[in-house]
């Protein structure tokens, strides 16, 4: 079977999200404003990363649509969230208005809560997988959703604001708030393949350094991005009083972080290169790299 490119698989993903959120018998308008964020229309590299890692290791994508999905969800509430204004207070996101500005303050919390739900259901009711790699999949979810990944980076980024933080502190916030989702992107692909211990260590190693090269351009283009390939404002973090990989290292010294972590990911994958056709994680290494939005 001829391999997908990555705007298939993304094409893919877009029309699974469509119309995902089914409509509710309580009549409240909730599902309109978790399908609003959702359809936004956002990157979905982290389902891409799903779907492309299952690639190299041999596996259908189709096995991995669900829990791709789920991750887009958990990833979308984690942005309505993160630009309330209790967070980052931002009126922009994915080229539209945020969440609470259309919907309200109370309501975007609540379809951010629903989401983070639904992602859980939408796995446990996949038919394509085994129990067994169901379960070990919804585990490693709440682990990097939750207090010890996406949202414990969350909480440290916010205390952090307003004060100077050292690299190491820095490095922490970036791995848990953004690596932890991108490393299960890659990890739960491994869950369904099956690996093996070292092929899984070389793919949570270079999930790790990927995670950190996209904050580290994420940070890059809150300063020097345009704001309409973005669909974000720029200078939110100068604004929010954070500290990010160019506020502590200047732009020659984030992007010098940035080059060491991604020759870091080629090289923990090449370790795979023997026994597998590793090209298409290449490519995304890439597009982590040279992104503008
Ligand atoms: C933005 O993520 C938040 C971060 C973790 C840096 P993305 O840049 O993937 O946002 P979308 O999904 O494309 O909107
Ligand atoms: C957010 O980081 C990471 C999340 C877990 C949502 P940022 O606050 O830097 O993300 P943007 O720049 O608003 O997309
Ligand atoms: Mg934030
Ligand atoms: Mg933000
Ligand atoms: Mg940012």
């Amino acid at each position: 079977m001829a391999k997908k490119s990555m705007n298939e698989l993304i094409n893919q993903i877009n029309s699974a999200l469509d119309g995902v959120i089914e409509t509710s018998p309580l009549n409240t308008n909730l599902e309109e404003s978790m399908q609003y964020s959702l359809n936004a229309g956002g990157k979905r590299i982290r389902p891409l990363l799903v779907f492309l890692t299952l690639d190299v290791l041999n596996q259908d994508y189709k096995k991995g649509k669900k829990t791709a999905l789920a991750l887009e969800m958990i990833h979308t509430y984690s942005l309505i969230h993160d630009d309330l204004p209790a967070m980052d207070n931002d009126d922009y996101r994915r080229g539209k208005l945020t969440n609470h500005k259309v919907y309200g303050e109370w309501k975007a919390i609540l379809a951010g809560d629903a989401l983070l739900t639904k992602a859980f259901e939408i796995i446990a009711d996949d038919e394509l997988l085994e129990s067994d790699v169901k379960v070990k999949i919804l585990s490693r979810l709440a682990h990097n959703s939750g207090h010890l990944g996406m949202v414990g980076g969350q909480t440290l980024d916010m205390q952090s604001e307003d004060k100077p933080v050292d690299l190491d502190t820095l490095e922490q916030i970036h791995k848990a708030k953004t690596g932890a989702l991108l490393q299960f992107a890659v990890l739960s692909a491994a869950d369904i393949a099956k690996v093996d211990k070292s092929t899984s260590q070389a793919l949570e190693d270079f999930s790790n350094h990927m995670g950190l090269m996209f904050q580290i351009k994420d940070d890059l283009l809150d300063v020097y991005g345009d704001e309409s390939k973005l669909g974000k404002k720029v200078g939110s973090d100068i604004e929010n009083h954070k500290s990010t990989y160019v506020s502590l290292l200047g732009k020659d010294g984030a992007e010098d972080k940035l080059n060491f972590h991604k020759d870091a990911a080629i090289k923990s994958i090449e370790q795979l290169s023997s026994h597998y056709d590793i090209k298409p994680l290449l490519d995304i290494v890439e597009l982590f790299y040279t992104r503008d939005h």
